[in-house]
């Protein structure tokens, strides 16, 4: 048995072709086809490379120029260089308020504070009218009224966080163990989404000294690690259960291609949905679930870096690419390095920068007519929806990355 929580994955890509050698050695893993791989484990030593520093000021500068427009207002899809203003009940409306908060943790601009605080107050009537509501509000609290509660300690966050959290407490299934996903007659399903949902019940019971909240978010992940994550790293966006057995029923496509395939965004919410629930527990089959779809993700990249939107999709030039499951899976991969063992550490860090980098200079839409911060999007292709545009939550988290590069810690989740 080897050593690194790598060593248990069944098939797939460039990892098991480095299973041949001696015991597990603590020398980096070399692979010709990621060439990536090849550096040493540098973040906590070097200060950030000038490409960092230079990708986090255009953002932060267009950031600040497209809040004079967007103010307020929930952006989700930008297409020919406008960002729409979607409902507030929209799962993504923490990610515009959350991209102000990272850029004022920085600069301290006021106008960029109120504009967030804005948007915080304003989904307070989700609350109040419910209906449309679902299990997304952890993507919606957590970058609004706890990444303000973290930053400025502020009462009233804090009592927003916690209701959130007991609206998302309130949809678990106990005999299913699992966050029902949507509403109406879907009765029975859950979503691998739902694991960048648990951060805020972790935080919840943090910090009421209460492991109430902990216990769900645990229970969930573990319905997620025995139903959606297979052997090789990949997985399934959704799956149906009995609501009154708790019985699992179906697995299916969602927003992949079909049951069976790997949609990439999903891979990179359990990417860093476990890294996160990892993180607040400390159980290492979380550690070893990140990692094992961690390496899936990294192996799985083209030659270019930037993710197919299903990587079991038939490849052709029309395939669509999505840069949002790039970012997201790349801030992931840099929290995971940061708790990871070496070997892993060092290649999950150096794919993190490569993949940011990638996201750069092949999707940054650096011109200043554009709003958008990353081009190359996909939300939903078997909808035929927001396909090969900017979306918000991909210029969160490319943000989001940047701001760990350059130093920052911590997190809104
Ligand atoms: N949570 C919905 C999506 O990733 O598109």
């Amino acid at each position: 048995m080897r050593g690194t929580v790598s060593s248990r994955r069944s098939s797939g890509g460039w990892h098991d072709r480095q299973a041949t050698g001696p015991e597990q050695s603590t020398a980096p893993r070399i692979d010709p086809h990621f060439p990536f791989m090849n550096t040493r484990h540098q973040h906590e030593t070097l200060a950030p490379a000038a490409w960092i520093n230079a990708a986090w000021d255009r953002s932060a500068a267009k950031l600040r120029r497209t809040s004079r427009r967007i103010g307020d207002t929930f952006p989700h899809v930008s297409k020919n260089g406008r960002y729409d203003a979607a409902p507030v009940h929209w799962w993504t409306a923490g990610f515009w308020p959350g991209l102000l908060w990272l850029v004022y943790r920085e600069t301290h601009d006021d106008a960029l504070r109120a504009l967030a605080e804005s948007c915080e107050r304003q989904l307070d009537r989700t609350i109040v009218e419910f209906d449309d509501l679902y299990h997304d509000v952890g993507f919606m609290w957590s970058l609004t009224a706890v990444a303000r509660y973290k930053l400025l300690g502020a009462d009233d966050s804090r009592r927003r966080s916690l209701l959130a959290a007991s609206l998302l407490a309130s949809r678990f299934n106990l005999r299913g163990r699992f966050l029902r996903a949507w509403n109406e007659d879907r009765v029975g399903w859950a979503i691998i989404d739902s694991l960048m949902n648990l951060p805020i019940l972790y935080w919840a019971s943090e910090r009421l000294g209460d492991p109430r909240f902990k216990y769900i978010a645990m229970a969930h992940a573990d319905t997620a690690l025995r139903h959606f994550v297979r052997d090789d790293g990949s997985c399934r966006h959704i799956v149906s259960f009995d609501p009154v057995t708790g019985d699992f029923i179906e697995a299916l496509g969602g927003q992949g291609e079909s049951p069976d395939s790997a949609w990439s965004r999903g891979s990179a919410w359990a990417l860093y949905g476990f890294t996160l629930s990892y993180k607040y527990t400390g159980e290492v089959r979380y550690l070893e679930a990140a990692s094992r779809v961690a390496h899936f993700f990294v192996s799985h990249l083209p030659a270019d870096l930037v993710p197919y939107w299903d990587f079991r999709a038939p490849v052709t030039a029309e395939t669509p690419r999505d840069s949002s499951a790039g970012a997201c899976a790349a801030s992931g991969l840099l929290e995971l390095a940061s708790l990871a063992p070496t070997p892993d550490a060092a290649l999950f860090q150096n794919a993190a920068v490569a993949l940011l980098r990638a996201l750069d200079t092949q999707c940054g839409a650096w011109d200043a007519d554009e709003e958008g911060l990353l081009r190359m999007g996909t939300g939903h292709v078997p909808e035929g929806q927001n396909i090969n545009v900017s979306l918000i939550y991909g210029d969160y988290f490319f943000v989001e990355a940047l701001a760990k590069l350059r130093g920052q810690r911590e997190l809104f989740w």
